[in-house]
């Protein structure tokens, strides 16, 4: 029995299939990306950040009527309640966005006074209410914590558009929309990730759905996960120049240090995000005049098939556009949960809908049958 179950040993999960679903196929042999059954190539290209939303949440893709409806459903339940504002107020400046956000999110909670009793269809709702109050959250504690006015949504802009109007107080341009949207679009849902996982696991329990969005937060915080959006951009400001990148990445391998947006856990092959994501990127930076985070991140690439045969995830170049875009680097991070959002949503109501406590084994390595000494008598 024994060996069998270290047979069965994988660290860190690795190869290990934990559970059944039907929202998302990674096929990190190829390098195929399929949300509920569609190709996240025409997702990415033609779909609003609602659209998917939508079609993970209800398993089908809206209808123009449907979609109307559903966008203006979630920018109406996008508002905070007052006890959530001052919440915000009173860690305003001394917490990251992203610790205020799982901070808010948890608060949200105690302003729910049905939440012990949330099943089916209010689940849902709890759902929608979260992925529509998240920009929310972020946006006007990130003002707040500036000093700054708080900027109210503006009807005509879809979610993502408002994001980048409600955070920065000028209205995006129709391809920084268009770009943003896409970012959502492709960040919204990747399987059994950490943060989803985790996301599985505190729904497994019972519990209810802010505890479980907080949970994500809390997992997609590190630089291993969503945290390495914002490692990325701190190591392109810290190679600083082109002709210093593949001396800097060379000094790195030899160091055995790890190259922020480099690798990935399933993909062996080019991430289909990251395709997706590279002629957005170098379009953005061509428009802005400055290629230079663009040309060190293509060395980067370039030294790293070589060297290792590793290739760039999404937040590679995504780590660009937010920069091009002028996003504080503090907000990476909280932008990939927003965008995640609704993949949490969607795995949530999959896990309630039919559930198993996840409750995995170890392989236990201490010591067995020490001798027990009185507290009187250890050293
Ligand atoms: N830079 C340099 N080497 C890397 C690397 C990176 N970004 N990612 C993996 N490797 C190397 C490891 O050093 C190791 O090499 P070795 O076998 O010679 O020791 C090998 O590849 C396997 O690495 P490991 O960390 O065990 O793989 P993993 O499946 O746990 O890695 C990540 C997945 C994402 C955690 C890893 O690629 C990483 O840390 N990337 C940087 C952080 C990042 O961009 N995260 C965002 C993910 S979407």
């Amino acid at each position: 029995m024994a060996e069998e179950l270290q047979e069965n040993f994988k660290r860190g999960l690795e190869g290990i299939i934990a559970g059944e679903s039907k929202i998302c196929k990674v096929n990190g042999a190829e390098g195929k990306l399929y949300y509920r059954g569609y190709r996240i190539e025409d997702l990415a290209k033609n779909c609003t950040f609602e659209e998917v939303t939508f079609l993970l949440l209800y398993l089908k893709l809206p209808t123009r009527k449907e979609l109307t409806a559903f966008t203006k459903e979630l920018a109406r339940m996008g508002k905070l309640p007052p006890a959530i504002m001052k919440v915000l107020k009173d860690i305003a400046g001394k917490a990251t966005p992203m610790d205020a956000l799982r901070t808010a999110v948890s608060a949200l909670a105690g302003a729910d006074p049905d939440v012990k009793n949330a099943r089916g269809d209010r689940n849902l709702a709890i759902g929608k209410s979260l992925i529509a109050k998240f920009p929310t959250i972020v946006t006007t504690y990130y003002r707040m914590s500036k000093g700054l006015p708080i900027v109210k949504p503006d009807p005509k802009l879809g979610y993502a558009a408002n994001f980048l109007y409600t955070v920065k107080g000028k209205r995006p341009t129709a391809e920084e929309a268009r770009a943003i949207d896409m970012d959502f679009v492709l960040h919204t849902e990747h399987s059994f990730n950490a943060s989803t996982f985790a996301v599985r696991t505190t729904v497994s329990t019972l519990s209810d759905m802010y505890s479980a969005l907080t949970t994500g937060i809390g997992v997609l915080k590190g630089p291993l996960h969503g945290g390495a959006a914002q490692a990325i951009t701190e190591q392109f400001e810290q190679i600083g120049t082109v002709e210093n990148t593949e001396p800097f990445v060379m000094k790195a391998l030899a160091n055995h240090q790890k190259l922020m947006g480099i690798g990935h856990r399933v993909y062996k092959v080019y991430d289909p995000r990251a395709r997706i994501m590279k002629p957005e990127a170098r379009s953005f930076s061509k428009r802005t005049g400055d290629m230079k985070w663009f040309e060190m991140a293509e060395i980067i690439e370039r030294v790293m098939a070589r060297e290792k045969k590793l290739y760039p995830n999404v937040d590679f170049f995504s780590a660009i556009i937010y920069h091009t875009m002028g996003l504080d680097i503090e907000l990476t991070s909280p932008v990939f949960a927003i965008a995640r959002s609704s993949g949490w949503v969607a795995h949530a109501l999959e896990q309630y809908s039919d559930n198993r406590l996840i409750r995995p084994l170890d392989l236990y390595t201490g010591p067995l049958d020490l001798k027990f000494i009185p507290i009187d008598k250890r050293k």
